[in-house]
């Protein structure tokens, strides 16, 4: 076999709840992830030497070295499988694009998942989806989501995935920034927001204030937000009912980040990007993750067509795009007999 390609999602969290920071600088979730029909696809093959190469969407951004998720993600399997399972010195990793980079959309943990399942095929090394779980978590919090795909409950860092009760698609607007926020940043902002409101309980609720972003439904849950974060996180269970029921207007004011205020407070435009949202019918509008990359709920895909291109209109992102969730994890989508990656439409 000479070469394997898989496709992947990018993700939203429908709720992100975030606990106090661990001793490890880890932070407990409860998460629901979803994944979204906006994918990267990744292509391994046998070389003499590792080697990166990335196209595409914000691919100037992307880390071409060891510190590369996917190179990692490669690194991880040999350790966990052993180092005979390689049919080769190297590997060659080339990354196509389509996720913006540190978006808050889980694009290089997506790279990585993506690395994992291809190389699992190209060795026909037959890790389980369970041992490549596993692998997965080794790598990144979010790179086991990746490999599910769908909608999902997320523990732990969010590596302890499991798949939810979901019925119907959903119509999603996303609103890319020119600007990126690193994840490490924003949990550091959200950590500092607590402290803040904590010590000073009666000051003016900046975090909340800048949660609410005037959008109902983007703080949907008394969990949400820097000044409910006391207790541990608890799981929606008006989200999962709503998303059993697989209506979106019963779904979008219940979306909820608790990263949002810290989004915010490191980027306070997205206040204005949100709001956008809702003076143009959004049943729901959300920071994505730990941003910037904002996530708007529509009624169906004229709706999010017609979100879209007011969106646009309105100059408060860099571009937009309509997408549709739940879409499928990490695939292998091509293993042709030539060796040329052959993507499917
Ligand atoms: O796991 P991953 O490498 O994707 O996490 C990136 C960073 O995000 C961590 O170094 C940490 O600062 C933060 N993080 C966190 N709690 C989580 C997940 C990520 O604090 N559950």
């Amino acid at each position: 076999m000479t070469a394997v390609t898989a496709r992947v999602p990018a993700k939203v969290n429908l709720q992100l709840s975030v606990g106090p920071r661990r001793s490890d600088g880890y932070h407990d979730l409860v998460t629901v992830f979803h994944a979204l029909a906006l994918f990267d696809e990744v292509t391994v093959s046998p070389a003499d030497t590792d080697s990166v190469v990335v196209t595409g969407e914000g691919a100037d951004r992307v880390p071409l070295d060891a510190d590369n998720l996917a190179a990692r993600a490669v690194a991880a399997l040999v350790e966990a499988v052993g180092p005979g399972v390689r049919d080769s010195p190297g590997v060659a990793i080339e990354i196509r694009k389509r996720i913006p980079v540190a978006a808050g959309l889980a694009g290089g943990s997506a790279d990585a998942a993506a690395a994992l399942v291809a190389c699992n095929e190209l060795w026909g090394a037959g890790l389980s989806p369970q041992e490549l779980t596993e692998v997965a978590g080794q790598v990144g919090s979010d790179v086991g989501f990746a490999l599910f795909g769908g909608t999902a409950i997320g523990l732990g860092r969010g590596d302890q995935v499991t798949p939810a009760l979901a019925t119907g698609t959903y119509h999603w607007v996303l609103a890319f920034a020119a600007e990126v926020l690193s994840t490490p940043a924003v949990y550091a902002a959200c950590d500092r927001l607590r402290e803040v409101q904590a010590t000073a309980p009666d000051a003016p609720d900046a975090s909340g204030a800048a949660a609410r972003a005037g959008v109902p439904g983007s703080v949907g849950t008394p969990a949400a937000g820097a000044a409910g974060a006391a207790g541990p996180p608890q799981l929606n269970t008006r989200l999962m009912a709503a998303l059993r029921s697989g209506d979106p207007a019963e779904l979008g004011p219940l979306l909820s980040n608790d990263l949002q205020p810290a989004a915010i407070s490191l980027l306070p435009r997205l206040r204005q990007a949100l709001a956008a949202g809702q003076e143009h019918g959004a049943l729901g509008a959300i920071v994505s993750g730990s941003g910037p990359t904002c996530a708007y709920l529509a009624r169906d895909g004229k709706h999010a067509r017609d979100l879209a291109v007011a969106l646009t209109g309105t100059g408060v992102c860099r571009s937009v795009v309509t997408v549709t969730g739940p879409a499928p994890g990490a695939t292998v989508i091509s293993v042709p007999a030539d060796g040329r990656p052959v993507s499917r439409p």
